[in-house]
């Protein structure tokens, strides 16, 4: 397809948070940077009967307050908003789909994505709609979001019903977290250098820490997040994608197989956690009221939306281990939470210590290096190490080497989810999901699922603003180390 090539997208689920936070800010910083050619065209549906003018009113009031004022420009915003139009529609309903046709089907031969912000359960109806409403031809290109399914079952009938409407390389299984500048970056550091690569291995490093943590609780989601968890919202996708950008080999090069190729490795070969080691590796945890900030906050038990006596888990963290030659005897931790003291995200990667210090005067000298790759608040790339302080004493301190990209006026920062849509307007799926990662991903997932349904126990409570169970600290404690908790 041309670049300039005018394009089709449907947003499916169009008043839906998502929608409004991220998805339709997103398709306008497209279309502000050039990135959606002119004439294409954005068509909302979702159930609330609104108008195209009733549409725009709802992305001017919601939608704007998530698009900064730099990023924000009243005449493309004018051009933007008359490129977008509104379809109220009921997805088990084959009339909504007709209706859309009638629409869309002026411009039969356009590349067309339509882009499911919709729950799982929805998916099959949906592409069932699409096809009986002729809607679907070889340009056509579908984009799910996660959690796809909630096992490796209906994850697979959900693959399934995708593949007997769509080629593999008209599906885009999204993971937001693949398309965050860090994690592209991540990708630079890694194999644009040659520095690393000697020492990322076993033997060099000691430890791998993977932290996501939010401060935020389930917000208006309560349904949808008593159903689900932690580890299928959060583990399932987003904690072993980066996990695999940390542990995988080098693609031979960056079309979408030769990554996936080797990120499926690294899920294949993560080593499963079954019986016993479910107690010993893993711990789930549900916030109980506490304060963030200063703020009080309430207990899990009490959201809209939450069983009064619910086991869903709001906080994971795991030590998992990759059976290959590069990561043995390296433990991953991972960890992620809601309500948590602050919004962290991070991956450590912790050097092995000195195999003999010389420097004994100096108190700090034993400190590890560490590279520290930070997602959120704020995105950066340090490396932590130690130098001499200027004056006579041989005294180390430890210094930070910033391996952040200049950051000029005019290099505006992408979002993850204008990422998401360029590339999948373009058909870029490097940064996608092949069915096989998410197969994999389940499988690794499931049986952790499965041993916490069958115990008896139930999920360990914490305090809201804090980092959890405090088992989630003795779980690398058990092993020798701590987790960094420094942004
Ligand atoms: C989503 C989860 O995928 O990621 C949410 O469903 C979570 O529960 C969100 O809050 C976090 O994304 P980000 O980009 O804000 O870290």
């Amino acid at each position: 397809m041309e670049k300039s090539e005018a394009v089709d997208v449907v947003v499916f689920g169009a008043t839906g948070d998502l929608a409004a936070r991220k998805l339709i800010p997103s398709l306008y910083q497209l279309y502000r940077t050039g990135h959606l050619p002119e004439g294409s065209r954005v068509l909302g549906a979702a159930r609330s009967k609104l108008d195209d003018a009733g549409f725009h009113k709802f992305m001017e009031s919601d939608a704007r307050q998530h698009v900064k004022d730099a990023d924000f420009e009243k005449k493309s915003w004018d051009a933007f908003k008359a490129m977008v139009c509104y379809e109220p529609v009921d997805l088990m309903a084959q009339a909504s789909y007709d209706g859309m046709a009638e629409r869309l089907n002026t411009e039969p031969d356009r590349v067309r994505l339509y882009y499911l912000s919709v729950g799982p359960s929805l998916f099959s109806a949906t592409c069932d709609g699409l096809a009986a409403a002729k809607l679907l031809n070889s340009r056509s290109r579908i984009a799910v979001e996660k959690p796809l399914g909630r096992d490796l079952v209906s994850a697979q009938a959900i693959n399934d019903k995708l593949g007997s409407l769509f080629k593999e390389e008209q599906i885009y299984r999204i993971d937001h977290y693949l398309g965050k500048e860090t994690v592209q970056n991540l990708l630079a550091l890694r194999f644009g250098n040659s520095l690393f690569e000697p020492l990322w291995r076993s033997g060099h490093i000691r430890d791998v820490q993977i932290t996501v943590a939010e401060t935020l609780g389930i917000g208006t989601r309560g349904e949808f997040y008593d159903r689900t968890g932690a580890m299928r919202d959060m583990v399932q996708n987003h904690l072993l994608q980066l996990l695999c950008i940390i542990a995988m080999e080098c693609p031979t090069g960056l079309e979408p197989d030769a990554m996936r190729d080797e990120k499926r490795k690294v899920l294949r070969a993560l080593r499963p956690i079954t019986g016993a080691d479910i107690g010993k590796n893993t711990v789930r945890g549900q916030y109980r009221a506490g304060a963030i900030a200063g703020e009080a906050v309430g207990s899990y038990l009490d959201e809209g939306g939450v069983a009064e006596d619910s086991h869903t888990e709001t906080f994971v963290s795991i030590c998992a281990h990759i059976d290959t030659w590069r990561w043995s005897g390296v433990p991953f931790y991972l960890r992620t939470g809601k309500r948590m003291q602050e919004k962290l995200t991070q991956i450590v990667v912790n050097f092995d210590p000195l195999p003999h210090n010389i420097f004994t005067d100096s108190v700090n000298s034993t400190i590890p290096n560490k590279l520290v790759i930070q997602l959120q608040p704020e995105e950066s790339i340090s490396l932590k190490m130690m130098a001499k302080m200027p004056g006579g004493r041989m005294k180390l301190e430890p210094v930070e080497l910033a391996l952040n990209p200049e950051r000029g006026a005019r290099r505006r920062h992408m979002e993850a989810y204008e990422r998401v849509f360029m590339d999948a307007i373009n058909g870029n799926q490097t940064l996608f999901l092949r069915r096989d990662e998410v197969d994999a991903a389940w499988a690794w997932v499931d049986p952790i699922l499965a041993g916490w349904e069958d115990s008896q126990d139930e999920p360990r409570t914490y305090v809201a603003g804090t980092w959890g169970p405090a088992r989630s600290s003795s779980l690398l404690v058990q092993d020798g180390f701590v987790w960094n908790e420094e942004s």
